[in-house]
């Protein structure tokens, strides 16, 4: 089994993002109904973002609530935002704690006002915490973030303030949810699916993907620093050749 004493420290991924996916699954091979899985996926949240914060990494992004995930049933999606509610108010001290400042990104206006609510408020609780930014995508989708982003810039085309020769790649990162953070380094995903089902397309352009037969609620310790240990070992050439980079 690994564990965090594993990890070289001097070549840390800077932003992992993690789509969090199989609670279903988890529960449903128990013979249980999905929450129970989602209720254990938070135990494996915490410890997630806990060794992440130990290892030192700046940012972890976590997938939590996609765009299209509104369209499971009524029940479900609202038996998952109250687990919102509950675990914000349940792990806000832990993350304090820890020196970790709390983000999200995503259409959050869209949440239950509760929801909303209970975020600003960890948000601002967090916010001079100088350790790890953990960030939740809630209500997020990809193409969502990058159509807003396209409005923006066109309002400010029309309005003079940026002139259409002048959009660039920074431009962009400026109008995304992201703009604060630097790219993926390491994108994970649980559950055995692989694919990317509309997060951070832009954003993980030149991330390393590491995709676990695992389902989330079992995903531990040793599953994170195996990804990271991939990740290391890894030759990352942004184009270049091997020879180049030597
Ligand atoms: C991921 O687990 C959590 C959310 C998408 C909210 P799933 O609920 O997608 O679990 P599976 O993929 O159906 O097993
Ligand atoms: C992706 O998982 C979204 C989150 C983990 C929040 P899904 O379970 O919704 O993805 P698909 O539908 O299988 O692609
Ligand atoms: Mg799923």
């Amino acid at each position: 089994m690994y564990t965090l004493e594993d990890v070289d420290k001097d070549k840390l991924p800077k932003h992992v993002a993690i789509i969090m996916d199989g609670n279903g699954r988890w529960a449903k091979q128990r013979g249980k109904l999905r929450i129970f899985g989602h209720e254990h996926g938070v135990e494996a949240v915490r410890n997630t973002v806990e060794n992440c914060a130990k290892l030192q990494i700046q940012y972890l992004t976590l997938y939590a609530f996609s765009t299209e995930n509104w369209n499971r049933p009524k029940l479900e999606v609202e038996t998952l935002m109250r687990l919102l509610v509950t675990s914000l108010r349940k792990e806000w001290k832990r993350l304090h704690k820890n020196n970790i400042r709390l983000t999200t990104i995503g259409n959050i206006n869209s949440l239950p006002s509760k929801a909303q609510k209970e975020l600003a408020e960890v948000i601002s609780k967090t916010k001079d915490n100088t350790g790890m930014t953990l960030t939740v995508a809630l209500s997020y989708g990809s193409r969502e973030e990058i159509k807003s982003a396209v409005k923006e810039i066109s309002i400010k085309v029309k309005n003079s303030i940026i002139s259409p020769e002048n959009i660039d790649e920074t431009v962009i990162n400026t109008h995304l949810y992201t703009h604060f953070m630097p790219d993926v380094d390491l994108l994970i995903r649980t559950s055995g699916e692989q694919r990317i089902s509309n997060f951070l397309l832009w954003q993980i352009a030149y991330a390393e993907l590491h995709f676990i037969d695992v389902f989330w609620p079992d995903f531990s310790e040793h599953h994170l620093v195996e990804a990271i240990l991939n990740y290391q070992n890894r030759e990352r050439r942004f184009g270049k050749t091997s020879e180049q980079l030597n």
